[in-house]
Order: structure tokens, then C-alpha cells, then sequence
């Protein structure tokens, strides 16, 4: 499945299946600076958000925080909305990204999974045979409720500001689901794609049909971008991406295909694949620190906007010299024919704010 970049255009917001009142199809956000480079224009002033922008970096966050467990809150509208709309008002960025986790719709679709503090999804139980596979359930709408009413309370307070939706690929999602947990090769799931092909090919369906639909949700609540998330898809061959992979990240982004927002694709270390993502049927690629955005657009043949990618490790770095580094970033973005500045990967709980603020402040001036 091939859409060439700016597809969106071919679309139209109006011939669209978006509600009436959608912020993209009304133009609240249709000629916002995000939603315009995602479709491959340069608006006058360069647009720029962060991955993982809301959580452990903000005092506003943690405090918001105590007493109530991940999950619980990405399940509380009043909650991952207010969570949501914390680094838009303080560091002024072109976007918000909805609080949830990619776990959220495995969640929602009763697998048992938490995430554990400082490590991230952990399964009760790992998915691993062809059994546990087909006692897996779909997803209902009904139970996306709670995700549909954060974006909606989000997207009435973001005005103009575009609200980006997001979901895990399938291949992530399956280095949890199979792992059980954090892994750092992603040994097992590699596995299963070859020694029992069938049950990988029901697995991947499943979630992409359940990310598929938590992203849909979001989009149909309001959400005017969409962003998957394949964060592990640099532990693969790009033979192996094409073949076990792809088809199925193809099918979880059909899911939003006929409501014409902008899609986004990113992943960690995508060097090697980052055409093949491309090419699943996106609009913009997300690229991580390892390759300068004008080698990224030299591989994608010159005509795909570009989303990133700051080093994450350089926001600990003296200003000067992460300063002289965005500027870098922003010069080699000119390759493209758009750029949305971002990290090359989410921001560290560590991270001073202030710093991201002025990243912001010092984007708007370029
Ligand atoms: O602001 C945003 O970017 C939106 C929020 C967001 C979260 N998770 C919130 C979160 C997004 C987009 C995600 C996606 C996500 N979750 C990905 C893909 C993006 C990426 O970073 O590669 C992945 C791989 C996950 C799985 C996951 N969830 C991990 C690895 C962790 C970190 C565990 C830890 O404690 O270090 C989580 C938990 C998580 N998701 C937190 C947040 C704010 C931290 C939880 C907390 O505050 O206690």
C-alpha cells in the first residue's frame, strides 16, 4: 500500500468522513502551522512539539499524578486531558499529543497489563502460543469511551491548537504482548515471526485491528494529526520489516484512511527501513537522532516532510551548544519539503523544561 506524501490534499477535509464538527473539517486547525507542514507546505513559522512533551519532566505532572496509577489516569478524561494541555500552555508548542499509552487499547481489550514505574508494560501473562492468540478478544468501541471523551475535552480547550492522536505499531506492540515486558532485542518476538508464522500473522492482525481502532477513536473525537509509534522496529531486518511487518502497520493506519488527517510514522533507529515505513501509507516520517534529516530525505527521495530530530542526550547539554545543535537540525530539515521540528525520541523525565521552552521560543525565530 503506496500514498504518496500530501495525499491528504487529494482527500480534502470535505470529502472526508470527519463529523461536521471536527476542528479539521470546520478549519480550526485545518490551516494550523503542524497540520500544514504535515502536508508538505512551509508555513512562515517553523512548528515544533516533543515527544512524550507531558509526563515526569513537568513538576505539574508528577504533582497531578500522586496517588493515582498510569493507567487509571490515561483512563480519566478530566485527567489525560488536563495532562495533555500541561507542556501546551507552558512551553507554547504547535501541538498537543493525547496523554495515553500504546498499551492503553491491549488494555481496554482485556489483556492484564500495567506499567510498572521506571519500566514500562509489563504482562501478566506473555503471549506466545497459537492458543493465546485466539483466546485473544477484539476491541469494542464502547470500550474506547473514556478515550473519546479525553480527546473531545481536549480538543474544546486546544482551539486552534491541533490535538495529535497516537497509537503503537503492531510489531511494538508485539515485542510487549510476547515479551511480556521490556526487552532489549526483542529476542522472542523475532522468534515467533519465523518458527510459527501463522500465529505471528494472527497476533500482528489483532493489534493492528485494536491499535487501529484506539487510533480512529481519537481521530473521530477530534484528534487533526495521527502519529504510530513503531519505537522497536530498529531491531529488524529491513527484509523482515517488509515481509512480517509492514502489511500489518498498513492495515492498523487503514483504520484512519478514509478520514483524510495527516499521518505520521516514527520509529528508533529506522535507518535501514525508513522508506519501507514510508511506504506503508503515511504522510510524514519521523526520524530519530542517528541520521541528519538531509541524509533521511536523501533516502526517501526528496519529497517526504520530515518530522524531528533533536538528540534527547543534548537537552542535558550547555545551551550554546545545544543551541548551535537545533540550528543544525532546523538547516538540514531545509532538505525536505516540509519539517516539523521534534526530539529524535521522547523527552527524558529528567529534562529541565525550561530548556524545552526555550527550544521553542529560539524554533519560532528560524
Ligand atoms: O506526551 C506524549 O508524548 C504523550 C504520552 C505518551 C506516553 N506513552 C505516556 C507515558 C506516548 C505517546 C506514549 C507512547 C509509548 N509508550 C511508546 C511509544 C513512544 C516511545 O517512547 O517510543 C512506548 C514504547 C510506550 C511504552 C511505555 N510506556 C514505556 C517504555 C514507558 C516508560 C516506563 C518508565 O517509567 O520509564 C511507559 C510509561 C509512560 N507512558 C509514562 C508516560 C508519561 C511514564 C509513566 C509515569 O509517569 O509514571
Amino acid at each position: 500500500m503506496r500514498c504518496p506524501a500530501g495525499d491528504a490534499r487529494i482527500f480534502g477535509v470535505n470529502s472526508s468522513a470527519l463529523p461536521d464538527q471536527h476542528p479539521l473539517a470546520t478549519g480550526l486547525t485545518a490551516d494550523s502551522r503542524l497540520v500544514r507542514a504535515l502536508r508538505g507546505d512551509r508555513p512562515e513559522t517553523l512548528p515544533v512539539w516533543f515527544m512524550r512533551q507531558a509526563g515526569r519532566s513537568l513538576p505539574e505532572y508528577r504533582e497531578l499524578r500522586v496517588g493515582t496509577k498510569m493507567l487509571d489516569a490515561c483512563l480519566t478524561p478530566d485527567l489525560a486531558s488536563e495532562i495533555t494541555l500541561q507542556p501546551v500552555r507552558r512551553h507554547g508548542v504547535d501541538a498537543g499529543i493525547f496523554f495515553s499509552d500504546i498499551v492503553v487499547p491491549i488494555k481496554l481489550a482485556g489483556v492484564s497489563v500495567d506499567i510498572v514505574p521506571g519500566r514500562g508494560p509489563v504482562l501478566e501473562t506473555p503471549i506466545r502460543t497459537a492458543a493465546d492468540v485466539a483466546a485473544l478478544r477484539p476491541l469494542d468501541d464502547e470500550a474506547l469511551a473514556p478515550i473519546a471523551a479525553g480527546v473531545a475535552q481536549t480538543v474544546a480547550e486546544l482551539g486552534s491548537t491541533p490535538l495529535i492522536g497516537f497509537a503503537g505499531a503492531p510489531f511494538t506492540l508485539a515485542a510487549y504482548l510476547v515479551e511480556g515486558g521490556p526487552s532489549k532485542d526483542h529476542i522472542r518476538a523475532r522468534t515467533l515471526m519465523h518458527s510459527d508464522p501463522d500465529t505471528w500473522e494472527a497476533l500482528l492482525t489483532w493489534a493492528a485491528d485494536v491499535t487501529g481502532a484506539f487510533l480512529r477513536a481519537q481521530v473521530l473525537a477530534g484528534a487533526s494529526a495521527a502519529q504510530l509509534f513503531d519505537s522497536w522496529v530498529g531491531s529488524l531486518s529491513l527484509a523482515d520489516y517488509t515481509a512480517n511487518v509492514a502489511p500489518h502497520s498498513a492495515r492498523a493506519l487503514s483504520h484512519v484512511a478514509d478520514l483524510g488527517v495527516p499521518r505520521i510514522h516514527f520509529g528508533v533507529g529506522s535507518g535501514e527501513v525508513l522508506t519501507a515505513m514510508r511506504d506503508v501509507g503515511v504522510d510524514a516520517m519521523g526520524v530519530d537522532w542517528r541520521i541528519p534529516l538531509d541524509e533521511a530525505s536523501r533516502r526517501l527521495g526528496g519529497g517526504t516532510p520530515l518530522q524531528g530530530n533533536i538528540d534527547p542526550a543534548l537537552l542535558q547539554a550547555p545551551w550554546p551548544v545545544l543551541e548551535a545543535h537545533v540550528r543544525d537540525v532546523v538547516e538540514r530539515g531545509r532538505a525536505a519539503p516540509a519539517h516539523v521540528l521534534n526530539l529524535g525520541h521522547g523527552v527524558n523525565p529528567d529534562t529541565d523544561p525550561d530548556v524545552l521552552s526555550r527550544i521553542v521560543e529560539l524554533a519560532h525565530t528560524l
